[in-house]
């Protein structure tokens, strides 16, 4: 994907001061209520028994805090984090080299875990339900199966896609999670925070103007953030507002409704080529030049949140909403 603000990638400036942004407990994690209420009983109870907490899947669209979550649930946890990937776990060797270094009480990170081949999921099966590894040695004739011993530990499993997660997999997790885009409130907390750990002051009015185009997404937030005060540091007195602030985002390319240069291309080309649609994802990817992923998963759960397309049996359909917003190119910024 070109290097959009919305992009799905991590960038080099997500990674800038990671540490100091990201929230270390529940306590400082803005939003998502229910999750974090139902998570801290949980945690509690699993200390009180001594017991390894059930395993968490987290699922919800890129950006909304689901690796912050993991860490913090070891943080609360107060135990050791261990980060694997889907994708990076190619062999059965990988998954027991990473199962080995398991201590009991462990927090196993597996991000990705939609793309965890067929096989080492299923190697996971037991590992989750009884703490055993079942693998196989040797080759051919001579191989045999041999059952490793497991500390308690708890997986925890992050995806941007739920639907793609074989049912038996899913039906391991005893607690799963759905992270909801946030609300302005919400992101202006965060946009404070950040504000306060780099040191850069922000008017409440910038604040609010941030929120208002950051996708309901904290990385966005984060991100816009970050470029606000590059042009603050350089343009304005040390201080964000809201003057500054707009300068920046127009420059930035972000709309009044957070949208950037890849939505619109995407809403106008469903208005345009195919009369609003219906129209099936994959036409309007190859008729932008985009993948079907970036468009199901970073593009279409904003624009469907925010009421510009909704999803039918047929396919994708733009709404009155987009075609307001389209028409009027002269305030679509403000
Ligand atoms: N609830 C929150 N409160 C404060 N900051 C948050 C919150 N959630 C996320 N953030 C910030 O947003 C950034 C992105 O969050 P994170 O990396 O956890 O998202 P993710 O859901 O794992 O995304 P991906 O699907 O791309 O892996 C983090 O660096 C963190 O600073
Ligand atoms: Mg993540």
């Amino acid at each position: 994907m070109k290097d959009r603000i919305i992009s799905n990638e991590i960038k080099a400036d997500d990674i800038d001061n990671e540490e100091n942004i990201r929230p270390q407990s529940l306590d400082e994690y803005v939003g998502q209520s229910e999750v974090k209420e139902n998570l801290r009983i949980f945690i509690e109870a699993a200390k009180m028994r001594n017991e390894p907490l059930d395993h968490v899947l987290l699922y919800g669209p890129p950006g909304l805090g689901k690796t912050t979550l993991a860490h913090i649930i070891a943080n609360e946890l107060e135990s050791n984090i261990k980060c694997a990937s889907g994708p990076a776990i190619e062999k059965s060797g990988d998954l027991a080299a990473i199962l080995s270094t398991l201590e009991p009480g462990d927090v196993l990170f597996i991000d990705e875990i939609h793309r965890l081949p067929k096989y080492i999921e299923e190697m996971l099966y037991s590992a989750m339900e009884d703490f055993e590894l079942d693998i196989v040695v040797g080759s051919d004739q001579s191989s045999r199966s041999i059952k490793i011993d497991l500390p308690p530990f708890t997986l925890v499993g992050a995806t941007t896609r739920a639907g793609d997660i074989a049912a038996p997999l899913r039906d391991r997790f005893g607690i799963v999670n759905k992270l909801e885009f946030y609300t302005n409130e919400e992101l202006q907390g965060i946009i404070k925070r950040t504000s306060r750990v780099l040191d850069m002051p922000i008017d409440d009015d910038a604040a609010e103007e941030l929120a208002k185009r950051s996708r309901r997404t904290p990385r966005i937030a984060n991100r816009l953030f970050k470029r606000v005060r590059d042009f603050a540091s350089v343009l304005g007195d040390g201080i964000i507002d809201l003057k500054i602030a707009k300068q920046a985002l127009d420059r930035l390319k972000v709309d009044k409704y957070g949208l950037d240069s890849i939505d619109i291309e995407y809403l106008s080309a469903l208005i345009d080529k195919f009369n609003g649609g219906p129209v099936g994802v994959e036409t309007i990817a190859s008729a932008i030049g985009e993948e079907i992923s970036t468009l199901e998963d970073v593009v279409e759960p904003y624009l469907m949140q925010e009421g510009f397309i909704k999803r039918t049996p047929r396919g994708r359909m733009v709404t009155d909403k987009a075609y307001d917003h389209l028409n009027n190119n002269d305030d679509r910024l403000f």
